[in-house]
């Protein structure tokens, strides 16, 4: 019987946790397309207010956590582009909804599920809602204020103001009691009232403080399940960003351990294989979504961005210290052994049997799915073209026999499963 993949033995990495939030972070800046790093601004701008409020360390961790991660609901570009560009848009909670179902998965930030969920509800809503505790409805208040002087930056820089800093305080102030907790407003208007507050959100100095937030009490991975958790979550949320890469990355994950498995790989070697499989695409992040769906052949400039996703890939995943082979694995899973692959352009002799065996999966999961432009494919012809891959020299031979000796078993691993998708309704 196959092992669920959950359940895999440990895959012997020691990864901070701390330090994988913060790289994973930069994939979800991506979404943002020309208006990254929101979610380190975010954090940025409510750890320093809540510091004029006093909160602990404790607090203050729970704080810079959820700030970076608040917008982890949205996978789309557009979603994103409506969420900055608007100052109070109706269907901003969806992604509140879809980002708490997220962390409830994630036993080290389980208790932040809250947080996210509210980060859009007004405050005169929020305090008289008894589901909300007070520290929850704080927290979540403070994230909603600042993300909106950070929505409000970017409405004001698009219009050629460049220092519209009081215009953005007055206009907060203006929302106090009714948006916002009027004892966070005040916190607020104190420690933005110097362009200094403004100044050091710009991308070098924020990510800077990113990077030295003292945080005496980091949240830490106890097992291995956590950081298979975590990369889960952010499986769910590439796949999320359309209905055509619906379950990708996890049907490449289950696709690429059955393989790895077939292969003879040790266990911990099979489990960080699922790793890479879950996180291989996380740079499509950055992909706009109308390039994504396009059911046209891309031009110039659309190959080109779409081509650069899996170097981000490799960028994002190769800062986590101890996750430097899953990144090269997953970084080259549109390399070919022939070297005419991206975006290394390397060959048979750089590509391990690891990374091969992720671009089998890449390119199988892919063709057994619907895609904008196409039926998912039957069995036959998948394995029809991953022989002619193999013939052309882009493939690895034996792994693509392995294929073809367990065909059955993987076209299942590969296809989506029924309802272990979006319990929250599917991509946006
Ligand atoms: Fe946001
Ligand atoms: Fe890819
Ligand atoms: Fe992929």
């Amino acid at each position: 019987m196959e092992v669920p993949v959950s359940d895999l033995s440990s895959s012997g990495l020691r990864v901070d946790l701390r330090e994988a939030i913060c790289c994973l972070t930069e994939a979800l800046n991506l979404v943002g397309v020309d208006e990254r790093q929101h979610g380190e601004r975010v954090a940025c701008m409510a750890t320093e207010t809540a510091r004029v409020l006093g909160w602990d360390a404790a607090r203050l961790s729970d704080l810079f956590h959820a700030s970076l991660l608040h917008d982890c609901g949205v996978s789309s570009t557009r979603v994103h582009t409506k969420l900055v560009s608007e100052l109070d848009w109706a269907g901003s909670e969806r992604h509140c909804k879809i980002g708490a179902a997220y962390l409830r998965s994630f036993r080290p930030l389980a208790h932040l599920a809250p947080v996210i969920r509210w980060h859009h509800t007004h405050w005169d809503a929020l305090s008289g809602n008894a589901e909300v505790d007070a520290d929850t409805a704080r927290m979540s208040n403070l994230i909603y204020l600042v993300d909106r002087a950070d929505a409000l930056l970017a409405q004001y820089r698009a219009g050629g103001d460049q220092a519209a800093f009081d215009r953005i305080r007055d206009k907060l102030a203006g929302l106090s009691g009714r948006f916002f907790a009027p004892e966070l407003v005040e916190a607020f208007m104190a420690c933005s009232r110097g362009e200094a507050f403004w100044l050091a959100l710009d991308p070098l100095d924020v990510a800077e403080y990113v990077a030295h937030f003292d945080n005496p009490e980091p949240p830490r991975i106890e097992d291995d399940r956590d950081l298979h958790d975590l990369a889960r979550i952010f499986a769910h949320i590439v796949d999320a960003k359309s209905p055509y890469t619906y379950e990708h990355s996890r049907g490449v994950a289950r696709l690429a351990v059955r393989l790895a498995r077939r292969d003879g790989l040790p266990e911990a070697r099979v489990s960080q294989v699922e790793i890479a499989g879950l996180l291989h695409d996380l740079g499509k992040l950055g992909v706009p979504d109308e390039i994504l769906e396009s059911s046209a052949p891309l031009d110039h400039d659309s190959r080109a961005i779409m081509h650069r996703h899996s170097y981000d890939t490799f960028r994002i995943l190769h800062r986590i210290h101890g996750m430097e082979e899953i990144a090269d694995w997953a970084g080259c899973h549109h390399e070919t052994l022939i070297g005419d692959g991206y975006p290394f352009q390397y060959g048979a002799g750089q590509l391990s049997r690891e990374a091969r065996i992720i671009a089998v999966a890449d390119v199988f999961q892919a063709l057994a799915q619907d895609r904008p432009y196409r039926k998912g494919m039957a069995p036959a012809e998948v394995l029809a073209i991953l022989e002619r891959m193999r013939d052309d020299g882009k493939l690895d031979g034996e792994v693509v026999a392995m294929v073809a000796g367990d065909m059955e078993g993987c076209y299942e691993a590969a296809m989506p499963k029924e309802g272990n998708g979006l319990p929250w309704g599917g991509a946006e």
